[in-house]
């Protein structure tokens, strides 16, 4: 084994600005084959992913716009004017949400959205070794009923993660400077 891995995996961050080519169909069966690989209690597999792409990204923009208002939480006009400018170059956004199976009460339900919180993990990992720019966002209309119920998720049955944008990176990043691991690590004995 080699630590070359990890150490590209130690440089990613994320890339908010974004546009075309997204993932090309055999890296994007790679980005959600990773989301797989979480660890998942109770094998629940709660992950749902939805895929919104090109036209549909700028119309889920409008429909988050159009919501919020409507919901009486209106973005201020700069917000609205930073918003559609972003999704006007974005290729892909991945809608994400926790299924609630109310059947099981064994695993508690911060347990299954922790799951799905690691796929997303996982595929921001993912878009990043494949040379992508990826961005979880709880943006976007995340907390309005109107926009996750028009994307298939009711509030019954599932949590609401937000959207991950993947494309191409409009610049390169900044570079961030990381904590030090040893600031939030302490020795049990
Ligand atoms: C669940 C979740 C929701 C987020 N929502 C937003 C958001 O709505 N807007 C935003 O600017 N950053 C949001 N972020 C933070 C960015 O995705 C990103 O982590 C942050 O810009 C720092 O970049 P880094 O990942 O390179 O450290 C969110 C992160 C998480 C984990």
């Amino acid at each position: 084994m080699s630590t070359a891995a990890v150490n590209f995996l130690l440089s990613r961050q994320s890339v908010k600005f974004v546009q075309s080519p997204g993932p090309a169909p055999e890296h994007l069966d790679l980005i959600l084959q990773a989301a797989m690989t979480a660890p998942d209690h109770g094998k629940l597999r709660p992950w749902r992913f939805s895929l919104i792409r090109d036209d549909a990204v700028v119309r889920l923009g409008e429909l988050a716009i159009q919501a919020s208002r409507r919901a009486g939480k209106p973005l201020s006009e700069e917000k609205e004017v930073g918003i559609r400018k972003w999704l006007s170059k974005v290729p892909l956004l991945v809608a994400m949400a926790c299924r609630i199976d109310h059947s099981n009460t064994k695993v508690p339900e911060h347990e299954r959205a922790l799951a799905v919180g690691v796929a997303a993990g996982n595929m921001l990992n993912a878009a990043h070794m494949l040379g992508y720019g990826a961005f979880w966002s709880t943006g976007l209309g995340t907390y309005i009923d109107e926009v996750t119920e028009a994307l298939g998720y009711d509030s019954l049955d599932y949590q609401f993660l937000g959207f991950m944008a993947i494309g191409t990176p409009i610049m390169p990043p900044e570079p961030v400077v990381r904590p030090d691991y040893h600031e939030f690590v302490t020795e049990w004995k």
